[in-house]
């Protein structure tokens, strides 16, 4: 059974230390594990008809006065575990100064984003920015996981005497071999693709584990903010912060206006007296579309969430937090069908007193997702200032283009090979790129610009071409 072989995973440890950490991590995604069996036996649904839209506080009715000594009850704390497998296999490689020995993955926050920074160094950027503005020492705090430990602290280290940066590890959960539902590792330090890290809602579970809960409390920290370590428009916001003081609010979820390219994200609702999160892996089949919509269901999850640490301990030290399950299956290298048992962040908004959503603007959302998007930052459309990605001026009172790559580009590797220098994009609309193209240096796009390569073909921007509501399909354009 599974605990028999969990517990043959633990007695390949032979150092207690780690035994005992092993252990405990084994124990809880045991635990997690018989909640999914029960579940898929009960084959408990959402009654569809009982979800409400709840009612969510519009960012622009907050209050503007602020009160400086809030900040210096807060942490800011990054979910920095993630593989970002949707922009391909992030390995080493094209990441500057990483020389990795053992050709693993690596962070996606060790990417370089804009301006030959990372999303790690964009982020440390900011915080200093606001440590020095606001006279305060609000600290960093990231959770990695084993795929993205070693080049977070590499990372990080240049930074030790000019910020304060709490690191601690997630949880490395057991793959489950779909058919027979046993684990896939034979022994704790077997490979890598035998285990994942359980998703971001991994993250009261670890900050519990690690002791950094306590270590922040005995600070007197009491607020923490969290976001996505690729979401670059998640700065601190202190009218955001002093709201949560001021009403007492145990838990924050940041929310956004949907639009239709915005399917991926979580959603808040009313279900059953309170708010909750209500992910895509949790709709019923025939409410796929209805899920989807934007007429439904008007706003979505950024995962930029405000908690009460005090809050989270009296919670935590109660048994804690019994997430809802996402399975996510997936199909290995070797091409063996597994299923991850994984939570999300924003489940747990449903376990605090006077949790509340705050509809704030697009701008708090920008993540980057994707080659596509990735274009989108490193353009002229968006400059940096303290580490933040600000949208030009120029582009200010029009939507930013819409960018559709195809699957060439879909890795980062691809990316880099086929832009030699990012285009000129200022006054681009809208650009759709397929099949087999390379861009040249000093290319200029304006309005709505096709580029289609054939099956076959390969099409070259040549170096200082400029396009202006062009369709270029052939292989060469004058
Ligand atoms: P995403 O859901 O976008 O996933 O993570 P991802 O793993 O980064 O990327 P894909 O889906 O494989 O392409 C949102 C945030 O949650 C973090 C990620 O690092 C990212 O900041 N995350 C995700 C964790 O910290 N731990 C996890 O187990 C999963």
């Amino acid at each position: 059974s599974m605990r028999n072989e969990l517990n043959v995973l633990v007695q390949t440890v032979s150092d207690p230390s780690s035994k005992k950490d092993f252990d405990i991590q084994m124990n809880s995604f045991y635990s997690l594990y018989t909640r999914y069996l029960a579940e898929k036996a009960s084959k408990l649904q959402l009654d569809w008809n009982k979800i409400k839209s709840p009612e969510v506080i519009p960012y622009e009715t907050l209050t503007a006065t602020i009160d400086t000594p809030s900040l210096d009850k807060l942490a800011v704390l990054k979910v920095n575990g993630g593989l970002g497998t949707s922009m391909g296999k992030l390995d080493t490689s094209f990441v500057r100064d990483l020389t990795s020995s053992k050709g693993m993955t690596g962070a996606k926050s060790a990417l370089e984003v804009k301006n030959d920074l990372t999303f790690l160094d964009l982020t440390v950027r900011q915080i200093q920015h606001l440590n020095t503005t606001r006279n305060v020492a609000v600290p960093l705090v990231l959770m990695t996981s084993f795929n993205t430990h070693e080049d977070t602290l590499r990372i990080i280290k240049k930074y030790e005497q000019q910020l304060r940066v709490i690191t601690f590890n997630q949880s490395r959960y057991p793959r489950i071999m779909k058919d027979s539902l046993l684990p896939c590792p034979k022994t704790a330090d077997d490979e890598r693709s035998a285990w994942y890290p359980p998703g971001h809602g991994d993250l009261y579970d670890a900050l519990v584990h690690s002791g950094v809960l306590d270590q922040l409390l005995s600070e007197g920290k009491e607020y923490l903010f969290v976001s996505n370590s690729d979401n670059l428009g998640a700065v601190v916001d202190e009218r955001i912060l002093q709201h949560m003081v001021d009403t007492q609010a145990e838990f924050l979820m940041e929310v956004t206006d949907k639009t239709k390219a915005d399917i991926k994200g979580g959603t808040l609702i009313h279900y059953d007296g309170s708010l909750r999160l209500l992910e895509i892996a949790q709709v019923p089949s025939e409410y796929v579309d209805d899920f989807k919509s934007v007429r439904k269901f008007k706003i979505f999850n950024t995962n930029n969430l405000w908690i009460n640490l005090k809050a989270l301990k009296r919670i935590m030290d109660n048994g804690g937090m019994q997430l809802d399950i996402i399975t996510n299956p997936k199909i290995t290298e070797r091409g063996e069908a597994v299923i991850q048992l994984e939570t999300a962040a924003g489940a747990a908004v449903r376990h605090f007193k006077n949790a509340q959503g705050i509809n704030v603007p697009r701008k708090r959302f920008l993540p980057v997702k994707s080659c596509s998007d990735l274009l989108l930052i490193k353009s002229d459309i968006y400059s940096v200032k303290h580490g933040q990605v600000i949208i030009n001026p120029e582009r200010m009172f029009t939507a930013p283009p819409v960018i559709k790559l195809s699957d060439h580009f879909r890795k980062i590797q691809q990316f880099q090979k086929r832009f030699k220098k990012i285009p000129n994009i200022m006054d681009l609309d809208h650009l759709t790129v397929t099949g087999d193209v390379y861009f040249g240096r000093d290319v200029t796009l304006r309005g709505t610009v096709i580029v289609l390569a054939n099956e076959g073909q390969r099409i070259d921007i040549p170096d200082g071409c400029v396009l202006e509501n062009r369709l270029v399909s052939g292989n060469l354009i004058q």
